[in-house]
């Protein structure tokens, strides 16, 4: 086994194990521009325990990690907190080469490894209960849809410290294994990032699970998560955020976010936001040639009204917005604002179809769209920037 690659501690007997994937772009449809962590943690107590695994590729670093510390077969427990592949993609490859006791996940833990990867005896955890490592204690708290059925999340009372799973997260590799050791604002970026892309359409279990961890009264001094740096600095930091942004609080803020054919559609949206800055609202246009998805779902996540454009091409709209406005749909925001407005040449259905899907989404269309045939005149212009002033009035009052 390789000697390279080794454990970082996070306490004296705490040890991440995990792995740092640098070259990903693409995470089921979400650009992680900054890579990620798979982030795996050795308990060296009496019972050595491992908290979760790595995606599969990674399975060899990721005991080579252990290794460094102590010797895989050691390992007695292994717990599965969350059976999505990246952190359960290597736990039957690790099964098979540590042969530990016992391992634990929660009921739909147990069954969600059974079928994904005919992964049998399993042992089932259940809310609240607690397993004795000996000198050390965990105890299991069950948060469905944080971001599956089976997540749960493990508490070890002596070091008062949460591995949190997902929860928490955010994807960056980095050879830092603290938030505290990293720039603050890419922290901001990629939590908030990774809030509006993975969490937000689980809002609600989101909210459920944060009452339920407070209800414990469990002092929360490391946050550990499955996925980028460990918070031991202010831990509570992220938890007031993941409070704040399941709340889905609107703010002035507009997006407005379109392609464009030859131009037109560009034009007026660049109207619209003129019109939009001058009425007091902040003000991010998101041209789609230059936006990725998961770049708009991030502007979602606190923004108040959202603005579609798109022209029309043979009857429909342009691929970049259905990719798009399909995406945003499954994350369910709740609580905006919007309008819609296209140009076209001979059909003209965008703006139609542009209504029908943001109406699908629950935004609250405020005005009558804007439609323009060829290229937009200075009336048309003065239309769309009139149509920005109005929306920045409707925004007034919100928080920035
Ligand atoms: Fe990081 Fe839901 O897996």
């Amino acid at each position: 086994m390789s000697d390279t690659f080794k454990g970082s501690k996070v306490t004296d007997d705490v040890h991440w194990v995990g792995a740092i994937d640098w070259s990903v772009r693409d995470f089921h449809g979400y650009r992680t521009s900054r890579g990620t962590t798979y982030n795996a943690f050795l308990v060296l107590a009496e019972k050595v325990t491992l908290i979760d695994t790595v995606k599969t590729p990674f399975t060899d670093e990721m005991l080579a990690r252990v290794a460094s510390l102590v010797d895989p077969e050691r390992i007695d427990y292994i717990i599965s907190n969350h059976s999505e592949p990246d952190h359960a993609g290597a736990l039957k490859q690790v099964i098979a080469r540590t042969h530990p006791e016992k391992v634990f996940a929660s009921k739909m833990g147990v069954r969600a490894l059974r079928e994904n990867y005919q992964l049998d005896g399993v042992t089932e955890v259940t809310d609240g209960q607690t397993l004795s490592l000996g000198n050390k204690t965990l105890t299991f708290v069950e948060t469905p849809m944080a971001h599956w059925p089976d997540s749960m999340v493990s508490y070890l009372n002596e070091e008062e410290l949460l591995f949190s799973q997902d929860a928490f997260g955010m994807h960056l590799a980095s050879y830092e294994r603290f938030a505290d050791e990293l720039d603050p604002y890419v922290l901001d970026v990629e939590a908030a990032k990774y809030y509006a892309n993975i969490l937000l359409p689980l809002s609600k279990a989101v909210s459920r699970a944060l009452a339920k961890i407070t209800e414990m009264g469990i002092n929360l001094r490391i946050i550990a998560p499955d996925h980028g740096p460990i918070w031991r600095e202010d831990p509570m930091k992220i938890v007031q955020d993941y409070a704040r942004w399941a709340e889905q609080k609107r703010t002035n803020k507009a997006i407005v976010v379109y392609d464009t054919m030859w131009g037109s559609t560009d034009r007026m949206g660049r109207a619209i936001g003129e019109g939009l800055a001058a009425g007091g609202a902040r003000v991010k246009l998101m041209p789609m040639s230059g936006a990725h998805r998961s770049d708009v779902a991030t502007e979602i996540l606190d923004a108040g009204a959202l603005i579609v454009g798109s022209p029309t091409i043979n009857n429909q709209i342009f691929p970049s917005i259905a990719d798009v406005l399909s995406y945003l749909k499954g994350l369910r925001p709740v609580g905006m604002i919007g309008a819609v407005f296209g140009s076209f040449g001979w059909g003209g259905e965008s703006v139609k179809l542009l209504a029908g899907m943001l109406e699908e989404m629950k935004v609250e269309l405020v005005d009558e769209p804007v439609k323009v045939n060829y290229a937009p005149t200075d009336d048309n212009l003065n239309q769309c920037y009139k149509l920005g002033v109005r929306i920045a009035e409707k925004l007034r009052g919100k928080g920035s």
